[in-house]
C-alpha cells in the first residue's frame, strides 16, 4: 500500500521557484489500477517520479507498506526500486544493440545472473504477447511492441508496483490499446498494482481509480484511491 502525505515539490531554479506539487495526499490500496490525469504541466510526471523513488520531495512523505521511503539515502532507494518497483518511460529506453530477450534480462546481466533470468525473460515476453519476437532488435519492432518489451523488462524482478509515465504517448491508437490491455492483464492476472499517467480522458476506462491533478493539487479523485 502506498500512502502519499502532504507531498510538495518545489523546483529551485535560482531566481524562480516552480511549485510542481502542493500538499498532495492520497492512499493507493494494493492491487489498484490508478490513472493519474491532468493537463500538461499539472505535475503528473513529478508525482510519478517521487512515487518511483527517482526523486525526493521538498516536503511531505511517501510510505510503502507503512515504511517511510521518500527520505532514505539513494542506496536504500535504489534497492527498493530494484526489488519492488517497475518503471516504464514514455520513450521505452531499450538498448538498440540488444535483442528484445536480452533487453528484458538485462537487469540479470548486471547482477551477473543472466542464466537465472533468461527463462523468466522469455515467459514475460510471451505474457506481453511477444513470444514470436524475442530475437528481434528494437529497430525491428513497432513502437507498441518496443513498449511491451519495456513493460516485460520492468517486470523481471517481480515488482509489486508498476509505474508508467505516459506509456502510450508515442503510439498509434491500436498499439496504445494493446499496451493498455497488457497493463490491465498484469493488474488482473498477476495482481500487480499499476499506476499510470495519461492525458487521454479515454484511458479512464482502463483504470479502477482516477486522480486528476491541476496546478500541482488534486482536483478530483474517484474509485478505490482515498
Ligand atoms: N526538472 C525540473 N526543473 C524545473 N521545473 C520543472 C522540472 N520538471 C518539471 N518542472 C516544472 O514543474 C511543473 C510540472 O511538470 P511535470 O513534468 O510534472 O508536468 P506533467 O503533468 O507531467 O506535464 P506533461 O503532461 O506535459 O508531461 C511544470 O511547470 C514544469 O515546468
Ligand atoms: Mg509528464
Amino acid at each position: 500500500m502506498y500512502q502519499v502525505q502532504e507531498l510538495t515539490k518545489i523546483y529551485d531554479m535560482g531566481k524562480v521557484k516552480v511549485k510542481a506539487l502542493e500538499g498532495v495526499s492520497f492512499t493507493v490500496p494494493d492491487g489498484d489500477m490508478l490513472a493519474i490525469m491532468g493537463r500538461s504541466g499539472s505535475g503528473k510526471s513529478t508525482l510519478l517520479r517521487q512515487m518511483g523513488l527517482l526523486d525526493q520531495p521538498t516536503s511531505g512523505r511517501i510510505l510503502l507498506d507503512g515504511r517511510e521511503v521518500s527520505r532514505l539515502p539513494e542506496r536504500e532507494r535504489a534497492k527498493l526500486r530494484l526489488r519492488h518497483l517497475g518503471y516504464v518511460f514514455q520513450e521505452y529506453a531499450l538498448l538498440g544493440e540488444l535483442t528484445a530477450h536480452q533487453n528484458v534480462y538485462l537487469p540479470g546481466m548486471m547482477l551477473g545472473e543472466a542464466d537465472n533470468y533468461r527463462e523468466r525473460a522469455r515467459e514475460l515476453l510471451e505474457l506481453v504477447g511477444l513470444g514470436e519476437r524475442i530475437n528481434h532488435y528494437p529497430k525491428e519492432l513497432s513502437g507498441g511492441e518496443q513498449q511491451r518489451v519495456a513493460i516485460a523488462r520492468a517486470l523481471i524482478n517481480r515488482p509489486r508496483v508498476l509505474l508508467a509515465d505516459e506509456p502510450c504517448a508515442n503510439l498509434d491508437t491500436i498499439s496504445s490499446a494493446m499496451v493498455m490491455e497488457t497493463l490491465v492483464r498484469l493488474n488482473r492476472e498477476l495482481g500487480v498494482t499499476v499506476i499510470f499517467v495519461s492525458h487521454d480522458p479515454d484511458d479512464r476506462k482502463y483504470a479502477q481509480s482516477v486522480l486528476v491533478l491541476s496546478d500541482g493539487r488534486i482536483a478530483q479523485r474517484s474509485g478505490q484511491v482515498k
